[in-house]
């Protein structure tokens, strides 16, 4: 990994969107030119060379990690959106949120047994979203090599949650935040 100063470009905002919450703004992040050269070729370059054939990331932000890691990796981009969204048959997810559940769905020919896959998102908190996303990508039939995140709220031991149903996959993170 780089020595890039990631967190110089992402900004804590206190109480948002509820307080007691401290929201990452990783726009900025997105918007320097040098910050996006480097989070798309740092998480590609970690997973080079490991068959990755496919990109799966969830709306809407690992929307923007996901295209650009893809395209880097040679691999193709697979969008995990939001109900009713997807024009074809899919396969469909439902999670929890810390009010609610919501759900995440994939075209049903998106991915086949023969991809290998990288997840990705721009944060994981909860692990909630990327489990949901890793069970949309193993009704496919496809294997997962491993997860990557931007941001990695360590304190929410989202690691335990990923490593409780996929034990064995790699998940890396650009920033561990405490
Ligand atoms: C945010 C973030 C991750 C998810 C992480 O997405 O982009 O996808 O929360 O939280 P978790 O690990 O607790 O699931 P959000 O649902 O706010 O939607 P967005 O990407 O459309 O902004
Ligand atoms: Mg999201």
């Amino acid at each position: 990994m780089s020595d890039f100063d990631y967190e110089s470009r992402i900004v804590s905002i206190p109480d948002y969107p509820e307080k007691g919450v401290i929201f990452k703004d990783i726009t900025p992040l997105f918007a320097d030119p040098d910050g996006l050269v480097h989070l798309v070729d740092d998480i590609a370059d970690h997973f080079l060379g490991r068959g990755i054939t496919k990109v799966v990331g969830a709306e809407a932000r690992g929307f923007l990690v996901g295209a650009p890691v893809a395209y880097k990796l040679g691999a193709g981009f697979v969008p995990a959106r939001k109900p009713g969204k997807l024009p074809r048959e899919v396969y469909s997810q439902s999670y929890s949120l810390e009010y609610g559940t919501d759900e995440l769905q994939i075209h049903k020919d998106a991915l086949s047994p023969d991809d290998v896959v990288l997840i990705v998102d721009d944060l994981v908190a909860t692990g909630g979203t990327a489990a949901a996303t890793a069970k949309l990508v193993e009704q496919s039939g496809a294997r997962i090599e491993g997860f990557s995140f931007i941001l990695e709220l360590t304190f929410l031991n989202p690691r335990d949650v990923i490593a409780k149903e996929y034990p064995d996959r790699e998940v890396y993170t650009l920033i561990p935040v405490k």
